[in-house]
């Protein structure tokens, strides 16, 4: 296939660019209108429900099924197609005659079907047609087109601050607007869990709501005197996953352990180091970083996640589970005679690999029941379990070595890709932490680093853009962080971009001209490219980044 060329896109400013676009004689429009007709051969039912569900919505147009000759839509599953592009892949030709959009599989029907809507332009991404308008035109044009990797992920922490089973429901679309097609629910941590688990009930009656927040950075001196809260039924969630599958997006859950692990340990305090902390006394943490209070290594708490991780797999069938290994404060197990007792039994030479010694459980676990575990990198530390799959967060390094090491890897530098980091320097960004990564830099992201080999390559399956909300509260807070940069790095997975320095920056912010237009029509709160509205500027100290205090990552 050739490269994207975007000279030789005809002003269709699609978003992430394909890999080819050709214009089709006759030259000139083909219009959709009151009599257009939606044939889905087999395998494509599903896309053709979502075609009348969203385009058919925004338009007015009925899209019934039907296979008029002269005025229709054809939907089909190609093999042929398949074995060349890939499963994703798909064609999208509009001629003289018929719009045809076949994929290598249904996916790759649906995300032709994703760019026959934005073909049809902004107004095909409302819920509502405007005004009078009878006749909805396409450009005659032959598109082909496949993903450069197999995960394009997001993550959700709906931990952090909970968000509403709509604004999953929400961002679902958003994902598949922008061919992205794993969304990572990041569905517990210190500060909340947010999954139902029939077995354990004061997980989500205690461990979902926390008496108040702190504003802003950790070292701010600011609250929010509110409690804060909620969480999934499991039956959300199985509509939340019901809803990614007919999107062609999985649904990933993390159940994150043996750190970051407060909420569990406030609603049962038998899972925490109970001979070195008072964990009856804890509560849902109320501030950001780290928390000391991690899991006791037991035999108790063993038995305790895998009943959470049986149920967590009935809801879920993601062939991955995340089971985080983030960020695991060493100092309680090195306090704690029972955990030095464990080590000792086990015959661990250190903390790290105590920490192994969880995660190694779990990886066998879960294989025995036919899923793959992932990861953060911090897995990496006291040795590798065997069918490891590692999210590389704390930058390239850990990707790195799990690659060279044979084991998959999803590249989510923070450095890169973490979207919770500030847009642009200066005092007017509403988030005080971190980097300051522009859109530009977003743009410049490639998941595969330079040093690695043809085979060490293939082990990066893709990349994710990490949501992290501490100081996210909303959903109008989190499309501000994730928009517009969400797009371009939708664009740096999906098109065979050329190496991050030779990418044409100018030409991509010319495209997002015409999706800034898609995304008011989807009501998205996006980043304006001229900067913040006053109304998104923090005031005082919840502006700017405290003197002297490390990022919040
Ligand atoms: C992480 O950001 N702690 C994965």
């Amino acid at each position: 296939m050739d490269d994207p060329d975007l000279d030789r896109d005809p002003g269709l400013d699609l978003i992430p660019a394909p890999v080819s676009v050709r214009e089709v004689p006759p030259s000139g429009r083909y219009v959709l209108d009151e009599e257009t007709r939606v044939e889905a051969r087999p395998g494509a039912e599903g896309v053709a429900r979502w075609l009348r569900a969203t385009v058919g919505a925004a338009t007015g147009l009925p899209l019934a099924p039907g296979d008029d000759d002269d005025n229709r839509i054809v939907l089909a599953v190609d093999p042929a197609l398949g074995r060349r592009l890939g499963p994703e892949g798909y064609r999208v030709v509009v001629d003289g005659h018929a719009v045809r959009v076949d994929g290598g599989s249904s996916a790759g029907v649906f995300w032709g079907a994703q760019t026959l809507r934005q073909l049809l332009g902004p107004a095909a991404f409302r819920r509502a047609p405007i005004g009078a308008r009878t006749g909805w035109e396409l450009p005659m044009v032959a598109i082909e087109d496949a993903p450069r990797f197999v995960w394009r992920g997001v993550l959700l922490d709906v931990a952090r601050h909970f968000l509403p089973k709509d604004g999953v429901l929400r961002y679902l679309d958003l994902l598949a607007a922008h061919k992205l097609n794993v969304l990572h629910l990041h569905l517990t941590d210190d500060q909340g869990w947010r999954m139902e688990i029939h077995r354990y009930p004061e997980l989500t009656r205690t461990g979902a709501w926390r008496a108040r927040t702190k504003l802003g950075h950790r070292a701010s001196p600011l609250w929010d005197e509110r409690p804060h809260g909620g969480y999934y039924t499991q039956d959300d969630l199985r509509e939340i996953v019901a809803y990614a599958a007919e999107r062609h997006i999985t649904v990933v859950p993390e159940i994150d352990l043996p750190g970051h692990s407060q909420a569990a340990i406030a609603a049962y305090p038998e899972l925490g180091n109970t001979d070195v902390v008072d964990t009856a006394a804890l509560t849902v943490w109320d501030t950001w970083g780290v928390s000391p209070n991690v899991l006791a290594p037991t035999d108790h708490t063993l038995a305790f996640y895998e009943n959470v991780l049986a149920e967590v797999l009935d809801v879920f069938p993601s062939p991955f589970v995340h089971i985080g290994g983030d960020e695991c404060p060493k100092d309680q197990w090195k306090a704690s005679p029972a955990a030095r007792a464990r080590m000792a039994a086990e015959g661990l030479a250190d903390e790290d690999e105590l920490q192994s010694w969880f995660i190694r459980h779990f990886d066998r676990w879960l294989a025995e029941r036919g899923r793959r575990m992932v990861g953060w990198d911090e897995i990496l530390e006291g040795g590798l379990a065997e069918g490891a799959t590692v999210s590389s967060w704390r930058g390239y390094a850990g990707g790195i070595a799990a690659a060279r090491a044979g084991h998959d890897v999803v590249m989510c530098p923070e450095q890169q890709v973490y979207l919770d980091h500030r847009q642009a320097p200066g005092a007017d960004e509403p988030v005080p932490i971190g980097y300051v990564r522009t859109l530009e830099d977003v743009y410049r992201f490639d998941p595969v680093p330079a040093e690695l080999t043809g085979t060490e390559a293939a082990r990066i399956l893709g990349a994710q853009a990490n949501l992290w909300t501490e100081v996210m509260e909303d959903q109008r807070r989190l499309d501000y962080q994730a928009f517009p940069r969400l797009a371009a790095f939708a664009e740096t997975v999906w098109s065979p971009l050329p190496a991050p320095a030779a990418r044409d920056h100018p030409a991509f912010e010319r495209r997002m001209a015409a999706h800034y237009a898609r995304l008011d029509a989807l009501g998205v709160d996006y980043r304006p490219p001229g900067g913040p509205h006053p109304w998104q500027r923090r005031p005082g100290v919840l502006g700017r980044p405290i003197e002297g205090a490390p990022p919040i990552v």
